[in-house]
């Protein structure tokens, strides 16, 4: 979406994959401060996103939503001050239709939904200071055309507010599974591809509930034509540092989400992070990648359903290269620098977990333990220019 905002993934921390309906303004805080101290505000982890459950289940007599009185009693302005004040950004979650997903599973009281006061809610968001909004249709009823109209409602509404905000949506609970993917860049910065991810490394299912990593991959891949600055396919919220997973599988999940120029929004509670779960989600070079100017989400070069070669070019003529290893055993994965896109026959190969390199004539491969991922920048020759050459999309998926 061309609004100027996003021009690359957006990257922060959003309340729900750790504590779900269990927030309030002092966890907030303390994760905002949190995010100051670990260094990773500094690393780009700026947009603080308050999920589902912020809301008073009325609104007031204006008809204005409010914060939920027990939870934020400040108010959401006033959290907004506290974000800003340091640096970060402040984001919300809502909903296009009645009620939110939490209130619609009951899990929460009210029907706050923004249905009907698209105009007032985003001047609403707009007067707290709000950056970035989650916009989740969770509702089995609609059509495609139904959320394309909705959702551009909320997109001119915040146009409309004079105030750049990030318009983030989840159309997923209808188009995913009853038809093709759709390309929302017309629409929205980012656009969940699944129904919600998980903490695990595969959970068998092909676009349900929820997903697993490889999952996710598996639909995301494909659909790489569709990003470009200010429009992303969003795989959803980090799982690093939740369990669930081997150090070598969130390795891979936060590489792959990298590669796929996948929002980075983390997860996990960052008062508490092991020093390995430190080590992933502040990897310099993977940052590096995922924020590129270019905002290219990588591409299928080559893949045997086990052992898949992604490329993703990068602006100043590097390319980084994405070995994954899909399969229960280690394995070498190969390519070579034609086949990535680069020409010539000297080339720097930049291990992005080692920080190591090596050089190369025209190789590039690596030793991958299962569910593994090793990525390079590939730097020197020439490049052919981004998106054409040999790379192809991945030949299975939806789009
Ligand atoms: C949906 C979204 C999740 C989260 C919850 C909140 O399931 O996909 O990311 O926002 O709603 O209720």
């Amino acid at each position: 979406l061309a609004n100027g905002v996003a021009r690359v993934p957006p990257m922060g921390w959003n309340s729900w994959n750790s504590f779900g309906c269990n927030i309030n303004e002092t966890l907030i805080r303390q994760m905002a401060d949190a995010l100051v101290s670990s260094g990773m505000r500094d690393l780009g982890y700026q947009h603080v996103v308050v999920d589902d459950c912020w809301f008073n289940p009325n609104r007031d007599a204006a008809g204005d939503l409010q914060g939920d009185p027990s939870r934020f009693p400040s108010g959401m302005r006033a959290l907004g001050d506290y974000l800003h004040a340091r640096g970060l950004k402040f984001g919300l979650y809502q909903v296009p239709v009645d009620r939110t997903c939490a209130q619609y599973f009951g899990a929460y009281p009210g029907a706050t939904g923004s249905q009907g006061h698209e105009a007032q809610d985003a001047r609403q968001f707009a007067a707290w200071g709000v950056d970035y909004l989650k916009y989740d249709w969770c509702s089995p009823n609609g059509t495609i055309q139904d959320q394309v109209t909705t959702f551009a409602k909320m997109r001119d509404a915040l146009a409309a507010t004079g105030r750049p905000i990030v318009y983030s949506i989840n159309p997923n609970s209808i188009h995913a599974k009853t038809g093709p993917q759709r390309n929302w860049g017309d629409v929205a910065n980012l656009w969940r591809t699944t129904e919600d991810i998980t903490n695990a490394w595969d959970t068998g299912q092909s676009n349900g509930y929820p997903m697993g990593i490889q999952n996710i991959v598996n639909v995301t891949v494909p659909l790489a034509n569709y990003a470009g600055p200010g429009s992303f396919n969003d795989p959803d919220m980090l799982e690093v540092g939740r369990g669930g997973m081997s150090d070598t599988e969130m390795r891979s999940h936060f590489a792959l989400w990298a590669m796929l120029a996948a929002p980075l929004i983390a997860g996990n509670d960052v008062r508490s992070m092991t020093s390995a779960t430190q080590t992933i989600l502040k990897n310099q070079n993977l940052i590096a990648i995922n924020q590129d100017s270019l905002a290219l989400q990588a591409r299928q070069v080559s893949g045997d359903g086990s052992r898949r070669v992604l490329a993703k070019p990068l602006a100043n003529g590097d390319v980084a290269v994405a070995l994954f290893n899909q399969s229960g055993s280690t394995a070498t994965i190969s390519t070579t620098a034609a086949a990535v896109g680069k020409s010539g026959s000297s080339f720097t190969l930049r291990d992005a977990w080692t920080n190591t390199t090596t050089s190369s004539t025209g190789t590039i491969s690596a030793s991958v333990p299962a569910h593994g991922t090793v990525v390079y920048r590939v730097s020197g020759g020439g490049t052919v220019p981004s998106n054409t050459g040999t790379l192809v999309s991945a030949a299975s998926g939806k789009c």
